[in-house]
């Protein structure tokens, strides 16, 4: 996933946050930045603005809207577009960042995608005269403007893209992939990557489908096929704010308590059926990338210790291998925080081909992964804005544990076990733990490696501590089943090569204990995440004991030194380098 400062390999990443406002009443440029800052996660290499009021303003900068903001004139209208870009085709220049303008400049694209075919369109429109001033495929999409309906020129861009345009005062959307979400108010409209930017101001969204293309003025939302029903959602703009908090990262990991209670605040009735589902179907899947990859591997775990039944985990970039064994009795339970991965996606359509049935579990409400699925269950863990996921990870461990527990007949139990959790958890975010890990961060900061290690239910957490660490830190971290360990990797460990061990009480202990052990005796310097402190362990990180709970009391403890590593290693926690909320590309 290499990104290098000019250019990003073409299907690497398509990210990129896009607001803008259609209003009856007047707007100033800096209320348009102060919304698109909320999208900031998406994208931060460079930033613009288009505005008309009389003349059309334009501004852009390089760096985060920070940047722009210093550049920003006070201008008012009554209609803008913005974007925050996350690189993808050319350099990251002030000229190649957002909006960018046809011939005549009348007309202003913002765009979050890759225009696959862009050279092609761009040598057709050099022919006929049109002069580009960016290297982007976003300037395409102002030239075919010109001479082309907003639905044909959608219809021209091969690839995942979403543009919206400020065209004879009227704001033109679009999208086919990349996710764009409507905002409906009183003789106003927005238009945002997601709806956070426009939250404070209404709960009333319609999600745009593939294919999508409306035409929005400051009282009405005009569709060019067939018109989508708005729909109410619940979070707070509350939910999104930092607060008292340094960074949205210890935010959300000290919302955990709270965003594990409402995982668990699911309708009975619908898991009942779902696991009636689980249970009865046959060759189904876990599939997810990423963190949760981690939380669908556990669930795998979780399903056959708990309920007794075999469900396949894959990651969703490698599941086209396993479609052969796909049927109409398989199930796809697709897990995703933004519901937007490309590659989840992508194996849900592989599914549906197939005739296998989708269920999710899914963050952010109304995404495609949701809309997509034949039962969806959202997490209800609120905005996860930090680019690295916690919070979500913990209910999606939540979930898939309520699951398993119905799948066994025994619902109440999993969901006595969890508010027992989110007890626990609350217990661990106290001040007293949170020095030990500051003081454990300083004693490791500046090694190369770290080592976790795991097994059963906790394997999958020895993978997530890692990726926390690495993604976060930029400490090189690797996680492993702790019987591997032995099996190659052991050759790096050096005296004081830090290593996790992770020792639930349960079946595995002793194992785990025998891994720590060996690294130990080739100078390892073992942490223990465990309820009990163990001879071998050179440091104790104390959790409660959560029975079949553990992996989620286990992951506080890597997320907390993830945050405090970064910030002894001088890294941006909420800013992960090279890295995307959505990775909406395969
Ligand atoms: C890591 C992280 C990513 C995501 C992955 C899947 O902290 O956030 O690994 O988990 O990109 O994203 P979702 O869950 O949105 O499908």
């Amino acid at each position: 996933m290499g990104f290098s400062k000019t250019f990003l390999t073409r299907k690497e990443f398509e990210m990129c946050g896009i607001f803008g406002i259609i209003s009856e009443n007047k707007f100033s440029s800096t209320d348009i930045l102060a919304s698109l800052k909320k999208l900031e996660y998406r994208g931060y290499d460079s930033a613009g603005i288009a505005m008309t009021g009389g003349s059309l303003y334009i501004e852009k900068s390089v760096g985060k809207i920070s940047e722009l903001e210093k550049k920003l004139k006070l201008f008012s209208g009554n209609a803008g577009i913005s974007q925050t870009r996350w690189a993808t085709t050319g350099a990251v220049t002030e000229k190649n960042a957002h909006p960018h303008l046809d011939c005549s400049k009348k007309i202003a694209v913002v765009h979050n995608g890759i225009v696959e075919n862009y050279l092609e369109l761009k040598k057709d429109l050099t022919k006929n005269g049109h002069k580009f001033e960016s290297e982007t495929d976003t300037e395409v999409i102002a030239h075919l403007l010109e001479n082309n309906a907003p639905d044909k020129v959608l219809e021209m861009l091969e690839g995942r893209n979403a543009f919206v345009a400020l065209k004879d005062g009227k704001i033109i959307v679009a999208k086919n992939g990349s996710p764009l979400a409507v905002g409906v108010g009183e003789n106003v409209n927005y238009i945002a990557s997601d709806a956070l930017p426009f939250l404070d101001k209404t709960k009333t969204v319609i999600f745009l489908e593939d294919g999508d293309v409306a035409e929005l003025t400051n009282s009405n939302i005009k569709f060019y096929g067939q018109q989508r029903e708005p729909q109410h959602i619940d979070w707070t703009i509350e939910d999104a704010k930092k607060g008292t908090y340094s960074h949205y990262l210890i935010k959300e990991i000290m919302e955990q308590p709270m965003t594990i209670n409402a995982a668990v605040a699911q309708n009975d009735e619908k898991i009942n059926e779902i696991s009636r589902m689980i249970n009865s179907s046959f060759g189904s899947f876990f599939v997810a990338c990423g963190t949760a990859s981690h939380a669908a591997l556990a669930a795998s775990y979780f399903f056959a210790k708990i309920a007794n039944k075999h469900i396949n985990f894959c990651v969703g970039s490698e599941f086209s291998s396993h479609k052969h064994f796909l049927t109409d009795k398989s199930l796809v339970i697709a897990i995703s925080q933004s519901g937007e991965s490309a590659d989840t996606l992508e194996a849900i359509k592989i599914a549906k081909e197939k005739s296998a049935k989708i269920i999710s579990i899914v963050n952010v409400p109304g995404s495609t992964i949701s809309r997509q699925s034949d039962y969806c269950f959202l997490t209800n863990a609120g905005p996860e804005i930090a680019v690295c996921s916690t919070k979500a990870f913990t209910s999606q461990l939540s979930v898939a544990l309520l699951f398993a527990y119905a799948a066994a007949g025994k619902l109440e139990e999993g969901k006595e076990l969890l508010k027992e959790t989110s007890k626990h958890v609350r217990e661990m975010l106290t001040t007293e733990f949170t020095e030990k890990i500051k003081l454990l961060s300083k004693k490791i900061a500046q090694k190369e490696h770290l080592y976790v290690i795991g097994k059963g239910f906790n394997y999958p957490i020895s993978l997530e501590t890692a990726l926390k660490i690495k993604e976060v830190s930029y400490m090189h971290a690797e996680g492993f089943a702790s019987g591997e360990l032995k099996h190659g990797v052991i050759a790096l460990i050096e005296k004081d090569t830090p290593c996790i061990a992770i020792v639930a009480n349960d079946e595995f202990k002793q194992d785990v204990l025998n891994g720590a052990a060996e690294i130990k005796l080739r100078g390892g310097y073992i942490i223990g995440v465990s309820p009990e402190n163990h001879e071998v362990f050179d440091f104790w990180l104390p959790v409660p004991d959560a029975g079949n709970a553990s992996p989620i009391v286990n992951t506080i403890p890597a997320q907390l030194l993830a945050y405090y590593l970064a910030l002894e290693r001088g890294c941006d926690p909420d800013y992960c380098r090279n890295l995307a909320k959505s990775v909406t590309v395969k």
